[in-house]
């Protein structure tokens, strides 16, 4: 089955705050062959800033990408080259953000209504690198509801030569909302998607935005080449746990969360061990028991200020005490 499948076909979306490297390493203990996406880092924090600090990251992510924030052509090109001498499986170009401090560097969603200048970057990338440039975008920006924008966008970037477009399935308002509203407000339109792909079906064509269910997901993969999840697959990560058997019909890594749980506090001790702080990283597997009993006291538990000095494995200890406490409990009443 490996073999025939693209390399898009399941990804993690990049998400700002979220999916950094602690992040896609615990997601890698669910699932080795979901694509994982960095975070937006932009092209200036790149150039002028600490760039180990935005590119390293553990061989046990790949597949890898990193997503770029920028619009300039040669600025783009050197990162791309950048992400490329790192390691990166591949460079992603952002033109769906629709933050303000994004739109003031010109780049992002509004980029959207700059196809030239997009095509102008991904040529720039492209010759930069050997490594695949995708692009991240909407379906259109503001109040324009027609196919037929997003669809000479990506015929432009593609006569660029990107050959990969992610697309989340909404528009992007550039005014009047936040970010956490612009992933929710505008009505999500999976049809256009679908669409595009059958336009385009030499395309690599990926669609985004509120998929939860791994049904949902199999639905959309009738259509089109990938799905990317995001909030979902960060709140719920255990839903990853069955992703590599569903969806590649390989075996997945997590036999199960105690193992996951084990194989994190490795980690853990790694990252402290590294001078580096454990909260940071543990904050992004606080959902791995979800939907079992006594869930909600280990998140607790892991959440304890007071317990922040600690090392890992003490507080995993009294974590896990809380959720079997909660368990016992709930066996006995249903004994009784
Ligand atoms: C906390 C957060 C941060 C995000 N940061 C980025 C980002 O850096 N780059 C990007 O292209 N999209 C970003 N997004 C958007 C997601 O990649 C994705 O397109 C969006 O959440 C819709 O997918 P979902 O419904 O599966 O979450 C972010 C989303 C969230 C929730």
């Amino acid at each position: 089955m490996q073999e025939t499948l693209n390399p898009w076909r399941l990804s993690v979306a990049p998400m700002l705050d979220w999916t950094d490297r602690h992040c896609r390493y615990f997601h890698r203990l669910l699932t080795r062959q979901t694509r994982l996406y960095t975070e937006m880092v932009t092209t200036g924090a790149l150039l002028h800033g600490d760039q180990p600090r935005h590119l390293d990251f553990n061989a046990e992510e790949h597949p890898v990408a990193l997503q770029l924030g920028g619009s300039e052509p040669a600025d783009l090109a050197a990162c791309a080259k950048l992400a490329e001498r790192w390691g990166y499986d591949e460079v992603n170009l952002n033109c769906g953000c629709p933050s303000e401090r994004v739109q003031r560097g010109a780049f992002g969603a509004c980029l959207m209504a700059e196809p030239g200048l997009v095509a102008d970057g991904v040529k720039a990338m492209r010759d930069a690198c050997g490594i695949p440039v995708t692009v991240k975008h909407r379906i259109g920006i503001d109040r324009i509801e027609s196919y037929d924008f997003v669809r000479d966008f990506v015929g432009q970037i593609a006569e660029a030569g990107c050959e990969v477009f992610i697309v989340h399935a909404r528009n992007a308002w550039l005014q009047g909302l936040s970010p956490k509203e612009n992933r929710e407000v505008p009505p999500l339109r999976y049809e256009l998607v679908h669409q595009l792909k059958r336009e385009f079906p030499a395309l690599t064509i990926v669609l985004n935005g509120g998929i939860k269910s791994d049904d949902e997901i199999a639905e959309q993969l009738q259509h089109v080449d990938g799905v990317m999840v995001g909030r979902q697959a960060y709140h719920e990560p255990w839903q990853m746990a069955g992703w590599d058997q569903r969806f590649y019909g390989q075996n997945g890594p997590a036999e199960s969360r105690e193992a996951v749980e084990a194989a994190w506090m490795d980690y853990l001790e790694r990252v402290q061990a590294q001078g580096r702080g454990w909260p940071q990283a543990m904050r992004h597997a606080l959902g791995l028991w979800n939907g079992a009993a006594g869930a909600r006291r280990w998140r607790q538990v892991w959440s304890d200020h007071k317990l922040k000095t600690l090392p890992p494995r003490e507080v995993q200890a009294q974590a896990t005490a809380a959720r079997l406490g909660v368990q016992a409990h709930l066996e006995q009443a249903r004994a009784a």
